[in-house]
């Protein structure tokens, strides 16, 4: 990590000193605590035998084909393997048992479109839906080991599509339906993906709004290794077809037999790549595999949410195409035997109510989503909530990027009506599901610290040395002994995989994240101290952008900040060079923003973009963001003392005057 990096965590630290002193707290309830699924004593079994504590939720919350020998291989660190030598098959335990157990009519899915149309699948009818999506893709010469990529929106058929994967042994790479079709191949090709699932589309604000031209740009070139590309028919409209690669999904999956037997699967077979932002331009695939991640994302859920899967209604706002989706839309709930909501729109269409319309008429009793909704929501002012009922409520749950104590008391007094506890939880798509979070019948709530971490789990926060810094101190965030869903690498990368997370401290994996202890030893997350930025609770790479900004002709050199923003946490600023030619009547500013959108995806464009005539560099030619990030911010520019040219501050200033 650069000095430059440390020196702008420390003010970041600063900034957040006055939050170590909130001192208000919530215990949770005596009736909520009663009848809590997690008991304190969690941590003490947890504390006394770690290895034994995650054995004993593998075998309680999986059903294994063959029972698992050695708990943890840690013989080759980094590279980790849990459950050693057990079979278990994801989607039987997401599907099948709970039939076979008579919850056959339970309801896995309460399906809400944009539009208001609306879909239910019991765990009878989601289990049949996979098995037909299993045997269709098996037609298709998908096999075990395979990869498929999955571009889809927030439709069951995004969860029916894993699902089958996971139960042929196909491991999954999920495309968020936001990214751009050149960041789509990038994946494609990476992953070597033989299939691709899509639909014709989704809605977007009331309207059609197309995904498979995107498919099939991604796909014009050729040297890619898919052979189809299933379609799902969503919003009817016409679409391009390719005789011999395209088919629909009502024909080939709809055409299948219901019939498929689940084998077990090696406990540490590839379950999913998903890929995340790096501090270089490539995304890195991230790999996870069966048992272990199985083991803590079901753990995870049943007990940061106190679940009791007979009688709540569970809304993750989630995007299948993040990592929350994997783990707590479709593999934590579904292998507890929850009943979930899933929808498909934005939170405004068509009215600034509908999440609340939605929990009012479904009854949601855990909400799950992440503080950039909450400000929106604040922003749009506590009368819209308060034309719903609510009161089914009784557990939120925040994730993404740190929630400031005034968004987290607005939830907890306007959502949650005061009465639902609030667990912020800490995680990545690396770790594969919740690390560090409150346990909402045992933990007494702080207003925008995320606390304790779970049992089980090793966290610390330590100075430059790795040494434990004491309370009332901050740091780096690591984890400090294996877990059972951490990631086993990166895809086809394994140098990477150990250089990214664990090079930088000894035998500890390094989050890339800024924290504090309070004086009660709390955790508080201070965002990252690499060159990743948080917008929106999206994890976006500022050298992937600047990458897409000098790929287009006008652009001769660009730099790229994570500015804090009230709403998105953080707001991508960039600062750009032109090329001398480029003449001042160009809409540069509109041209580099759709530029960015169409290399990577909407979500990454710029919010705003400065013509600067320099950029601040050190002597050895390395961009000093932190400068750019005080101009961004709207601060008078810190120490610049050691930039090559002293005078490159003024000129940026003075251009931007102008
Ligand atoms: O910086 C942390 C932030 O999100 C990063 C992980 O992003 P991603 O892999 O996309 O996964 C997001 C959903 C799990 C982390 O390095 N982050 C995540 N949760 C929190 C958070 N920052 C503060 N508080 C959280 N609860």
């Amino acid at each position: 990590m650069s000095q430059d990096n440390a020196a702008s965590n420390a003010t970041q630290g600063d900034a957040f000193e006055n939050l170590l002193h909130e001192n208000r707290q919530f215990p949770p309830s005596d009736e909520f605590a009663a009848a809590a699924v997690a008991k304190a004593d969690l941590y003490d079994e947890a504390g006394a035998d770690r290895l034994g504590f995650w054995a004993r939720q593998a075998r309680e919350l999986l059903s294994w084909d063959k029972d698992f020998g050695e708990t943890l291989d840690w013989s080759n660190p980094p590279f980790a393997k849990w459950f050693v030598g057990g079979e278990v098959n994801a989607a039987y335990n997401a599907l099948d048992r709970h039939v076979e157990a008579g919850l056959g009519d339970r309801v896995a899915i309460h399906f809400e479109g944009e539009p208001g149309d609306t879909a239910t699948y019991t765990y009878a009818q989601l289990t049949e839906q996979v098995k037909k999506a299993a045997n269709a893709f098996e037609s298709l010469g998908i096999a075990k080991g395979d990869r498929v990529a999955i571009y889809l929106p927030m439709i069951p058929e995004a969860v029916i599509a894993m699902l089958a994967c996971a139960r042929i042994g196909a491991v999954h790479s999920v495309v968020f339906g936001g990214f751009s079709a050149d960041a789509l191949r990038n994946r494609v090709d990476d992953a070597e993906a033989k299939l691709v699932v899509t639909s014709d589309g989704t809605y977007r604000r009331g309207k059609p709004s197309p995904l498979k031209p995107a498919v099939d740009e991604a796909l014009a070139k050729p040297g890619h290794t898919v052979s189809n590309v299933v379609v799902v028919k969503r919003n009817g409209e016409p679409v391009e077809w390719s005789e011999g690669r395209d088919v629909w999904w009502d024909d080939v999956v709809g055409g299948a037999s219901a019939e498929h037997t689940a084998v077990g699967h090696d406990s540490e077979h590839p379950l999913f790549i998903l890929y995340t932002s790096g501090t270089t331009g490539r995304p890195k695939g991230i790999l996870h595999t069966t048992g272990g991640y199985l083991t803590q994302a079901a753990f995870t859920h049943r007990n940061v949410f106190d679940l009791k899967p007979e009688t709540d209604v569970y809304w993750c706002t989630a995007d299948i195409g993040w990592v929350t989706g994997h783990s707590y839309v479709t593999y934590g709930p579904l292998v507890n035997g929850a009943t979930m909501l899933m929808y498909e729109g934005t939170p405004d269409s068509p009215h600034q109510g509908r999440w609340w319309e939605l929990v009012e008429k479904y009854k949601v009793t855990i909400l799950y989503t992440a503080p950039t909704a909450i400000r929106t929501f604040m922003k749009w002012g506590k009368e819209v909530p308060a034309k719903y009922d609510l009161s089914s409520l009784r557990v939120l749950g925040s994730v993404g990027e740190p929630i400031n104590p005034e968004a987290w008391m607005w939830y907890r007094e306007v959502i949650g009506g005061g009465r639902c506890p609030i667990v912020d939880t800490w995680w990545q798509t690396e770790t594969g599901a919740i690390m560090i979070a409150p346990l909402p019948g045992v933990t007494a709530t702080k207003p925008g610290s995320a606390q304790v971490p779970l049992p089980g789990i090793e966290v610390d926060v330590v100075d430059e040395t790795g040494a434990s810094v004491p309370n009332g101190s901050g740091g780096y965030l690591v984890v400090r002994e294996p877990w059972p869903s951490m990631l086993r690498g990166i895809w086809g990368d394994p140098e990477r995989y150990k250089d990214t997370y664990w090079s930088r401290f000894e035998n500890m994996y390094f989050a890339g994240d800024g924290a504090k202890k309070d004086e009660d030893g709390d955790i508080w997350l201070l965002g990252r101290v690499d060159d990743v930025m948080n917008v929106s609770g999206h994890r976006l790479s500022t050298t992937e952008i600047e990458s897409a900004l000098v790929s287009h002709e006008y652009v001769a050199e660009a730099a790229v900040v994570g500015a804090v923003d009230e709403t998105t946490g953080q707001a991508v600023v960039a600062f750009v060079i032109l090329r001398g030619s480029v003449s001042e009547e160009i809409d540069v500013v509109d041209t580099l923003r759709a530029h960015v959108g169409k290399e990577i995806g909407p979500i990454a464009k710029p919010k705003t973009i400065l013509v600067v005539p320099e950029l601040p560099k050190t002597r050895s030619g390395k961009i000093m963001r932190r400068l750019l990030k005080d101009v961004a911010e709207g601060r008078e520019a810190g120490d610049a003392t050691t930039l090559a040219d002293s005078t490159v501050m003024q000129q940026i200033a003075s251009s931007l005057k102008r």
